[in-house]
């Protein structure tokens, strides 16, 4: 069978026949066709933006792998730094690869004073953690002369390790602001997920971190990682094909993250587990969903057809955080959520799954996180994620400026009507 594909213009009998490679073909073929002639793509179904050698995912089977290694593996024999290291230089660090990148990063998690004194403390007292964190993201970069430097090597790398580092201490920050708690500054002793509890919930002397819980905090950073061309990693492109420097790219992505529809879904799932209350209610719930009074939040995916991978894996690792922390009475709602969903034939037929964000927001609660926090969780790690893309797109010579077309349906030419007579 040929790997091409022939377009055939009905209008004027033009063919052109051009070739499918790694399973998209040329939109070039579509401009030989007819210069003028756009396809249509809302939401780009269809349409892939760009090649891409970081995240392989297929959605009917339930695979995600970075780099090549399964997510499984990862999970259970990887570290988060260890992870961020994969994706950002392709292979897996050596030992003295990996000490190396540890302790920059480690030693790159401080931030400025004038970036909490100046900048933090001048939010509302209640602002959004989410809000701050965004626009935190866009101020980091204002404090270093080399933010815009993006095609100077060496310049983005330092950039990508700052943020890397800096992204845990900007979340905490947020935090103990939004709850009139002293700020805690990181300690260099600790594992980049330690550290982050640390900063999030010490309160005097006597607090330690209870390794089960970091390495379960570590174990959903290498999980939100990376997941290819989603609607947060979509933003950082687009906007690093202006040339943006990263810090803004990343205030951006983090923006989309931030809906209710992709990172912002773990919140809204505790808070749905909130209101169903009890697992006598699921039915009832679930008739509603049917019944098209609201979604069933952490269920459905735009590529997976099958259960996220990464649901089966966060499901696993709730138990090891339960056991210190004790059940988070919403596991059982969750529980017989998920099985009632799965058995119904609305779910069923439109290959509706549990996706990442339907377990992880139970651990994140377990883990003594409020849900405002939820979606800061999911954009720290993911923070690795966009600034593999960002330097991948830079380094695409196929790659120009993001700017789709449209099709024009507003009104035609007419006159300006004067206010007195409108
Ligand atoms: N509950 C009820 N029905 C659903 C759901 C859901 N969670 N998701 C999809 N459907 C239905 C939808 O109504 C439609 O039915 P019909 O064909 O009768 O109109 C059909 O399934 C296809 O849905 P869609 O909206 O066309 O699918 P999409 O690919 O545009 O949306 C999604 C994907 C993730 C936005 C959607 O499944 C959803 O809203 N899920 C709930 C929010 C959520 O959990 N988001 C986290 C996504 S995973 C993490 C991330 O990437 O951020």
């Amino acid at each position: 069978m040929a790997d091409t594909i022939t377009l055939i213009d009905d209008r004027t009998g033009k063919t052109v026949t051009v070739a499918i490679t790694d399973g998209a073909f040329s939109s070039s073929a579509l401009r030989e066709l007819d210069p003028d002639l756009r396809m249509y793509d809302p939401a780009f179904f269809s349409t892939a933006s760009c090649s891409s050698g970081i995240t392989y995912l297929d959605g009917d089977a339930g695979i995600l792998r970075y780099r090549g290694y399964p997510i499984e593996q990862l999970a259970e024999k990887s570290t988060f730094l260890e992870v961020a290291y994969l994706l950002l230089n392709g292979e897996l660090p050596t030992t003295d690869e990996l000490s190396k990148w540890t302790f920059d990063v480690t030693h790159h998690t401080m931030i400025h004073e004038n970036m909490r004194k100046r900048f933090v403390d001048g939010f509302h007292h209640n602002a959004h953690p989410m809000g701050m964190f965004i626009s935190s993201l866009a101020a980091l970069g204002t404090f270093y002369d080399d933010a815009k430097d993006i095609f100077n090597k060496p310049a983005l790398d330092r950039q990508t390790l700052r943020l890397i580092a800096k992204v845990p201490t900007l979340a905490a920050m947020a935090y103990r602001f939004s709850k009139g708690l002293p700020f805690v500054y990181p300690d260099n002793s600790l594992s980049y997920g330690a550290n982050f509890l640390n900063m999030m919930f010490k309160v005097g002397d006597d607090y330690s971190v209870d390794p089960v819980l970091a390495r379960a905090m570590d174990l959903l950073f290498i999980l939100h990682a990376d997941h290819e061309q989603n609607c947060g990693t979509t933003a950082m492109r687009v906007v690093a094909s202006s040339h943006a420097d990263p810090y803004s790219a990343a205030a951006a992505a983090a923006s989309a993250l931030y809906g209710p529809l992709h990172g912002g879904a773990n919140e809204a799932v505790v808070r749905m587990l909130e209101e169903i209350g009890s697992v006598e209610n699921v039915s009832a719930f679930v008739q509603s969903v049917k019944d098209d009074k609201g979604r069933l939040m952490g269920f459905g995916h735009r590529v997976y057809k099958n259960y996220d991978p990464r649901a089966t894996i966060i499901k696993e690792a709730a138990h090891d955080v339960f056991a210190v922390t004790g059940k988070n009475p919403l596991l059982d709602v969750a529980l017989k959520l998920e099985e009632v969903a799965l058995g119904d034939e609305y779910f069923v037929s439109r290959k509706l799954y549990p996706n990442v964000d339907f377990y992880s927001g139970l651990i994140y609660q377990a883990l003594g996180f409020p849900v405002e926090m939820f979606t800061v969780l999911f954009a720290i790690p993911r923070t690795a994620g966009w600034l593999t893309h960002f330097a991948e797109l830079l380094d695409d010579k196929e790659q120009k400026i993001s700017r789709p077309r449209q099709r024009y349906t507003g009104a035609d030419e007419r006159d300006y009507t004067p206010i007195a007579k409108r």
